[in-house]
């Protein structure tokens, strides 16, 4: 039976050390500060805006979520941006997404200082991910290798498969896993014999968005299996892209959904927003 990952538990830990920090910045005067922007009323997003609201009080980061309508215009957004953009007791900047059709969402990212870009979706964030010097570390896949770390797993040598290639965590989770040594390969949905590649990981990490996609059987015995899903059922319930009940009886170690990976991915925005206020701290120091 696998070992089962306690995401909750684990983001607690490193919250509580994302405390400590925020307490001792707050010492030297500097408050980190986030601001969130959500776009129209899409009711996950809310959730997960609100989410990122609480975390930052709870860890003693100060946040401002600005909520706009669903018909605000590109330009409207873009001068948001730039007003955050100048602020000093602003350090982050998050724009929820998915943004309305008639936004552009690559305009929106490249907007956003990145300085500020605690979500590392800009170009110039993007790169660093990929040249392994890193400001920011892309959210979600720094949270899975938390869990990683955290629970043992090692990464180095190890055969490691990401289903999925998503900008937001299929391509830096590969990076990351690669700079952590691992050998990688990345799977998608044109892949063949996708049962066959995840069957020799060491590491799956699943990010597909197809509820209990991956089952018992394209499991190697023993793996750490990552499921990043989020999938939303008829009924109401939640489930991941992996088949828990079936992989559990054969996976080493596996993330429960909700309770994995979910809760590590505000606290990685928590870390970058503190690693920004203190990279701004030292900019003006140095000036
Ligand atoms: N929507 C879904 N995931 C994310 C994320 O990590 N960041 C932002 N800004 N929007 C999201």
């Amino acid at each position: 039976m696998a070992k089962i990952i306690d995401g909750k538990k684990i983001s607690a830990e490193i919250r509580q050390e994302i405390a400590q920090d925020v307490r001792r910045m707050k010492e030297a005067g500097i408050v980190p500060g986030l601001a969130v922007i959500i776009v129209g009323e899409d009711p996950a997003s809310q959730i997960y805006v609100r989410n990122k609201g609480r975390a930052c009080e709870e860890v003693g980061i100060h946040s401002e979520i600005i909520r706009l309508p669903e018909q605000t215009v590109q330009q409207a957004l873009l001068s948001q941006i730039a007003e955050l953009n100048a602020r000093d007791d602003i350090h982050g900047i998050l724009v929820q997404l998915p943004l309305p059709r008639h936004i552009d969402e690559g305009a929106v990212i490249a907007a956003i200082s990145p300085d500020k870009d605690v979500d590392a979706f800009s170009e110039v964030n993007v790169g660093k991910i990929m040249i392994g010097n890193f400001r920011f570390l892309p959210c979600t896949p720094a949270g899975v290798m938390e869990l990683l770390k955290r629970s043992g797993i090692e990464t180095e040598g190890k055969r490691a498969v990401v289903v999925g290639r998503s900008n937001i965590v299929g391509k830096p989770q590969a990076m990351l896993l690669l700079h952590a040594n691992a050998t990688v390969t990345i799977c998608h949905s044109r892949t063949r014999n996708l049962a066959e590649l995840c069957r020799e990981a060491d590491i799956l990490v699943v990010a597909i968005g197809r509820a209990n996609f991956i089952k018992a059987e394209m499991v190697k015995p023993g793996a750490a299996v990552i499921d990043v899903g989020m999938n939303r059922l008829p009924d109401g319930k939640l489930a991941g892209d992996v088949d828990f009940a079936g992989v559990s009886e054969v996976a080493g170690y596996l993330t429960p959904v909700p309770g994995g990976v979910g809760p590590m991915t505000i606290t990685m925005l928590l870390k970058n927003t503190v690693t920004a206020a203190e990279a701004a701290r030292e900019k003006r120091e140095r000036s």
